[in-house]
């Protein structure tokens, strides 16, 4: 598809282009397998000599369409679906980073993926160096080692929407030879394409704004085709050295710039078998084709609601990027001048206690685990999505155990901004 095409076009036609008396919307290819005339024509598929389908844990046809949808939108060479979004991220680490090697892990990330690189990696042998995103050019270049493997980080932070200065820490992890890893669910590339500042491989949580109305749980990861792994040949043996499992395959060879997903597909997916089922890649491909017109809603709304909390009294500190007097709100000009996303943090006045009266007093905005879909939703990680951090790890992760995690939805942001007034007033009579 023309490359120059703008990203409103890319959601809705990316990924899919039918042919004669085919159907318009992608078809659920609901089928675990494949019919082939010879047995050669298979063993072919199994040698990965031969494009084809042939079992649906390895690829799918609806699942390759969404994919290739995703990677359009994110100006990448190659991308895959996985089961989930802790999939996605966990591929995409453990694509290139195994037991003997570490990596460096920014602390502002979502709680499921602090545990996952903080707790189970390192169970599985891979040293992990945490670090605060804005530390200085010495603190970053300490936390490498001769075996570091990878950078990682969120685009903006779950759950307390931190900008990555993508350009300066792609620059860091290029300067020592390893690729930089993002996660990029919130922004979605609607709102952000971090390809175009550096990064080298984009992960999503598709679970939240790709997918939309909160349906169904899935992940994507996205190859630039950028980082050059024969440069650093020695290192990244998993791709420039033979895979007995593949008859003595060389990734790079073979599959060029669609190496390392080539790798993730034919090998881990293989192995680990993470699939996303194609019904929910269904839905997926449906929620992309909306994503620009729904993204643009999030942010106009939630900047509306952000801007009513800044002057509220009852409201101890409100962070939403957009806001002339955040501290991200120059970084947000860069990365993200069309707009952050719905998602925003801030505190109330007063102690826990009067937090959970507030919190149980809301009638439209919802107490949920999820965040960023089409209904409006509000939850304290202290006490919910980082429940396992220490009082510790959350500061170190630059989470006030009195942050509030708000996401704003498609609703009618003046009567969200009534709902919330409304239960500060309960809040304080209960
Ligand atoms: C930024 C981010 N990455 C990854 C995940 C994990 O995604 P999933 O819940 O789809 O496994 C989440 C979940 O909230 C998230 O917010």
């Amino acid at each position: 598809m023309n490359k120059n095409l703008h990203i409103d076009t890319l959601c809705v036609q990316a990924g899919y282009n039918p042919g004669k008396g085919e159907p318009r919307q992608v078809p659920i290819i609901q089928s675990t397998t494949f019919k082939y005339e010879t047995s050669e024509q298979m063993g072919r598929l199994f040698d990965l000599e031969e494009n084809g389908y042939f079992y649906t844990r390895l690829q799918n046809p609806t699942n390759d369409h969404a994919a290739a949808q995703i990677t359009a939108m994110e100006g990448g060479v190659a991308g895959m679906l996985t089961s989930s979004g802790q999939a996605a991220n966990f591929f995409a680490i453990f694509n290139i980073c195994q037991a003997g090697d570490h990596m460096i892990s920014t602390t502002s990330i979502y709680g499921g993926t602090y545990n996952l690189i903080g707790v189970t990696l390192p169970k599985m042998g891979i040293e992990v160096t945490f670090i605060d995103q804005d530390a200085s050019d010495e603190e970053w270049a300490k936390a490498f080692k001769t075996n570091t493997k990878l950078v990682f980080g969120e685009t903006l932070s779950n759950p307390n929407v931190r900008i990555l200065d993508i350009e300066r820490i792609a620059g860091i992890a290029h300067a020592h030879g390893v690729p930089l890893i993002v996660d990029n669910t919130f922004p979605t590339p609607v709102n952000c394409r971090p390809f175009e500042f550096g990064a080298d491989i984009v992960t999503h949580s598709t679970t939240k704004y790709m997918d939309g109305q909160g349906v169904q749980v899935g992940g994507a990861i996205v190859d630039s085709g950028n980082f050059d792994w024969e440069q650093y040949h020695d290192k990244y043996t998993c791709l420039t050295e033979p895979d007995e499992s593949y008859h003595g395959l060389i990734y790079t060879q073979a599959f060029g710039k669609a190496a390392y997903i080539t790798k993730a597909t034919s090998q881990l997916m293989r192995d680990l078998g993470s699939i996303q089922s194609p019904q929910n890649a269904f839905y997926l491909h449906l929620g992309l084709q909306t994503l620009h017109v729904r993204m643009k809603r999030h942010t106009e709304s939630a900047l509306k609601v952000a801007q009513y909390l800044e002057q509220n009294p009852d409201i101890a500190w409100v962070r939403f990027p957009e806001l002339e007097n955040d501290p991200e709100h120059a970084r947000q000009q860069k990365y993200l001048p069309n707009g952050s996303c719905g998602v925003m943090a801030f505190a109330v006045k007063g102690d826990r206690t009067f937090a959970n009266k507030f919190m149980d007093s809301l009638q439209l905005v919802t107490i949920e685990t999820h965040v960023a879909d089409c209904h409006t939703c509000i939850l304290h990680p202290a006490a919910h999505t980082h429940r396992q951090l220490s009082e510790a790890d959350l500061l170190a992760a630059g989470i006030d155990p009195n942050l509030i995690r708000l996401s704003i939805g498609l609703e009618d942001p003046q009567d969200l901004i009534n709902d919330i007034a409304n239960a500060l007033e309960q809040a304080k009579n209960r």
